[in-house]
This record gives C-alpha cells, sequence and structure tokens, in this order.
C-alpha cells in the first residue's frame, strides 16, 4: 500500500527510530562488538533470491526481516575499529536529515523552494572551509567519482571548444596528466570523457609518494614533442593509498605556464586542510586556491551520510557553459541558474540538508579539531607501528592513513606479501578490527585509515594487537 495514515507512519517511525538508537548505543559503547561480522551463503540467498511479494506485506513484518537480517551485517564503517577504505561514520544528525530530506522528497535541480536555497547555503559553506574563491560555481554530487568527472568534463568543454557539437574527433588528442597513485576514477572520467586512458599519463612519484614534477615536466615535454596537446594535472591532495598530497603549489605554477588545466581531486583528503588551519599539518595545501576544479567528498571526513561529493569549478560561467542545455539567450536566471545547468542530473536528491544540519552542528572549529585530532591519531599509529619489532613501516601519511606490514623470517618477497595478505583476510573473517591491503612500491601492505570520530587511542592498540595475534596464527599454519 502506498499511502500510510500520519498516526501508522509515526508509530512505525518511532519503532525505526528505537532501532537505529539502540544500535547507535551498541556502536559506540560496547567495546566487544565487532566491526562486522561475516553473512552466510543463507544469508545471501535469503535476501536476494526472495521474490517479490504479489500482494502487500505487513509493515512490522518488514521492519522485523530488517532488524533479523539486514541490521546486523553492516559493512562496519560505525565501528571506531574499521580501518578500511575511506568510509566514516554517518553524524547521527546527518542520519536525521536523511530522513527528513525523504519525506519532503523536492528535486534540487532548482527553483524556488527551500531546498534550492539549503543547497546554495552549504555549497557557500563548503568553498568558504576550502579557501577557495566565493564566486565560484559549485554542486553537490553522489561522491567523488562523479565530483572529478565533473571537474574533467568541463576543463574537457575548455580546452576543446565545440566538444559538446561534435565530440573529440577533432585533433591534436589532449592529454591527462596525475600521479601513479591517482584515484582510478580519474581514470573511468578520461575513459567516460572520451579522451581515452591511452591520454591519461601515470607520472611517477617521489620517495614520499607525490608527484614528481621532472617527471611531470618530461611527460609534458614529450607530448608536444609528439604533436599532442598537454590540457590538464590531475593532482591529489590526498591519494587514497597513503595519504600524500601532491606538490600542489608546484603544480599550480606548471599548469600556469604551460596553459594547463589545473584539477584536485581531494576526495579523500580536501577536508585535510582543516587540520593545516589549526598547525597540525604544516604548508601541504598551498597552490589548492590555485585550483581551476576541485573535487571534495563530504561523505568521506566530514562524516555526511553517503552519497555526499562535491564539484567546485573556479570559472562558474565555464561549469554552465559545459552543462546547460538553456540557450544562452535564454538564461537570464543570472543570479540562482539551476543546479541542473551545472551538473548531470535534471532531478536531484535533497542530500544538501544532511550537510546543512551536520555542518551547523559541529561548526567549522568543530571539524577542524576533530580533523587535526585524527591526522594526530595516525601520527601516533606511525609511532606505535614503529614500536613493535614484528611490525614495519611501509608509508607514513601526511594524512591519516599508514601503511604497514608484518615482518617475516623469509627472502621471498612474495612469501612475506602473501603472509600480509593472510593476515588481512583472516582479521576480515574475524571482524573484531577491519582492515585491508593495499600494493605500495610493490609490496603488499597493510592499511589503516582513519577517517572516523569515533576512534580513540586504544582503538590502535587493539588494532596493532589482533594483528600480531593473526601473524602468530598464520605463522603457525592456522
Ligand atoms: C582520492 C580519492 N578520489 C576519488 C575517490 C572516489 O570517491 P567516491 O568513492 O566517493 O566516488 C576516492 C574514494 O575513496 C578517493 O579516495
Amino acid at each position: 500500500m502506498l499511502e500510510m495514515d500520519a498516526e501508522e507512519f509515526r508509530r512505525l517511525a518511532h519503532r525505526a527510530v528505537d532501532i537505529v538508537a539502540d544500535d547507535l548505543a551498541g556502536t559506540q559503547v560496547d567495546p566487544q562488538k565487532p566491526a562486522r561480522r561475516p553473512t552466510s551463503a543463507g544469508l545471501r540467498d535469503r535476501i536476494m533470491q526472495a521474490p517479490l511479494p504479489v500482494g502487500p506485506l505487513d509493515a512490522d513484518a518488514i521492519l522485523d526481516a530488517f532488524v533479523a537480517d539486514i541490521l546486523p551485517y553492516p559493512m562496519g564503517n560505525g565501528s571506531p575499529r574499521f580501518f578500511a577504505w575511506v568510509n566514516s561514520p554517518p553524524s547521527p544528525i546527518g542520519v536525521i536529515g536523511d530522513l527528513l530530506a525523504a519525506a519532503m522528497n523536492p528535486s534540487v535541480a532548482g527553483g524556488d523552494h527551500a531546498g534550492t536555497y539549503v543547497e546554495h547555503a552549504a555549497l557557500r559553506w563548503i568553498v568558504a572551509l576550502l579557501g577557495l574563491d566565493p564566486a565560484a560555481g559549485a554542486i553537490l554530487t553522489s561522491g567523488g567519482s562523479v565530483a572529478n568527472l565533473v571537474g574533467l568534463a568541463v576543463m574537457r568543454n575548455r580546452l576543446a571548444p565545440g566538444v559538446r557539437a561534435s565530440g573529440l574527433r577533432a585533433a591534436p588528442p589532449l592529454v591527462i596528466y596525475t600521479s601513479t597513485q591517482g584515484h582510478s576514477c580519474i581514470e573511468k572520467a578520461v575513459e567516460i570523457l572520451g579522451i581515452g586512458h591511452d591520454y591519461l599519463r601515470k607520472v611517477a612519484v617521489d620517495n614520499d609518494l607525490r608527484m614528481d614534477m621532472t617527471a611531470l615536466r618530461t611527460a609534458i615535454a614529450a607530448d608536444r614533442a609528439a604533436g599532442l596537446r598537454p590540457a590538464c594535472v590531475a593532482a591529489s591532495a590526498g591519494t587514497v593509498n597513503s595519504g600524500a598530497i601532491d606538490p600542489l603549489a608546484d603544480i599550480a605554477d606548471l599548469c600556469a605556464a604551460e596553459g594547463l588545466w589545473f584539477h584536485v581531486d581531494g576526495a579523500y583528503g580536501g577536508f585535510g586542510l582543516l587540520a593545516e588551519q589549526t598547525g597540525g599539518l604544516d604548508g601541504l595545501y598551498a597552490g589548492l586556491e590555485r585550483a581551476d576544479s576541485v573535487a571534495v567528498d563530504p561523505h568521506k571526513w566530514l562524516s555526511i551520510p553517503i552519497e555526499c561529493g562535491c564539484a567546485i569549478v573556479r570559472d562558474r560561467a565555464a561549469m554552465r557553459e559545459t552543462f546547460s542545455l538553456v540557450p544562452a539567450y535564454l538564461r537570464d536566471d543570472t543570479e540562482l541558474p539551476w543546479f541542473s545547468e551545472f551538473g548531470i542530473q535534471q532531478t536531484r536528491g535533497f542530500r544538501a540538508l544532511k550537510l546543512w544540519m551536520t555542518l551547523q552542528a559541529v561548526g567549522a572549529d568543530g571539524y577542524r579539531t576533530e580533523i587535526t585530532r585524527q591526522v594526530a591519531l595516525a601520527a601516533m599509529l606511525r609511532d606505535r607501528v614503529e614500536a613493535r619489532p614484528a611490525l614495519e613501516l611501509v608509508a607514513d601519511g601526511p594524512l591519516s592513513i599508514v601503511c604497514f606490514r608484518v615482518r617475516t623470517p623469509t627472502d621471498s618477497p612474495a612469501t612475506a606479501d602473501a603472509v600480509n595478505r593472510a593476515v588481512s583476510a583472516r582479521l576480515q573473517a574475524d571482524g573484531r578490527v577491519f582492515i585491508t591491503t593495499t600494493v605500495i612500491r610493490g609490496v603488499v601492505a597493510l592499511r589503516a585509515c582513519i577517517v572516523n570520530f569515533r576512534t580513540r587511542e586504544q582503538d590502535l592498540d587493539v588494532l596493532l594487537d589482533e594483528v600480531e595475534a593473526a601473524a602468530r596464527a598464520v605463522a603457525a599454519g592456522g
């Protein structure tokens, strides 16, 4: 049944809120609660193979099934001991925001309703937090991948005029530069935009896993000599592998000198700038303010419930030129043109509300303090890895990612890699802490990423104790 009367909604929604609040209390206060627990084949089948009911089911029975089969098997990112990928817990007020946004259910394509103004406010706050030009164009997206795609689409439209009419057939081909540590979504964007990954250069990195400027200059010169058209450097303000920040100021200088578009992928690390503002990091973000386009991800370090990304383009008119299908002579809405003229979607969700609510509940200083604390926590984790003879550091930040590995009494790199993979697999199956692996300079490492306002110092010790215990079990053949 689609309709539900207000009293029935009140009763069911109160039940749902109690379920969420109980889960929140368990996640936060019970140290024995695993970060996540594995599902079973039976559960997977029960969820995936269930037939679509022909008639209506009772709403309480549907909630019962959620409580029994879905809620107990989370991804785990609500837990303070979840260190995988770049997934934060949701801010509880953001969770409430999502409920309220769904209840209002506007399309924030634009127009005169409160949702439009809330997104404009939230975007203005994000642009200000990042110290970017208040006149820049900005839009919320589903996440960092689409935010990067939006930025690079504007680049393509600017550097290949006429592309909207006749595609990219015009020679010479555009070339994009990112580092070997650049996120895969840059490659995806280059493919989607029809540039082709053969024209994406993965520039070598230095000892700190930052883009190497000499290698970048050499690659640009070689492409020019080959008759290609160097178009854009897609730098990382926080690589997903190790939390390295490319030399943004040097890249900005080079882009200005060479006439290249300067794009910054700050999906993971853009808001690390807030730790620099407190003195928790030093001088790493200089140059960000000169970017032509920036992608950030409030659903990562700001703990906004997924999905919430953000694309910011310094030249607002160029952004509108890229996406608008309203003829220029009809674009008389100069003050608040519709968001649908600045991005990919027409109907757009009210994802701004959870962001607007959380930004106010935390405040700029609240975020500065929290992100600085998490960067300091990662530094602590690095120190603790180095203090344990059984472990060795593989890459160290400078943001909130620590890559390390279990030392093994073997000369065989393949065996050492296999041991570290086995340790990670064992920890994942157990679920008390959750960590994944990556490959840094050719070796397999355990990768701990802290973007979690619940993680405390003692969780770091639990993580390292569990890693060492898993390593002993693997060595014993377990
Ligand atoms: C550096 C970086 N860029 C881009 C992305 C893609 O963002 P999303 O997963 O929100 O699409 C990620 C995701 O982890 C990332 O870490």
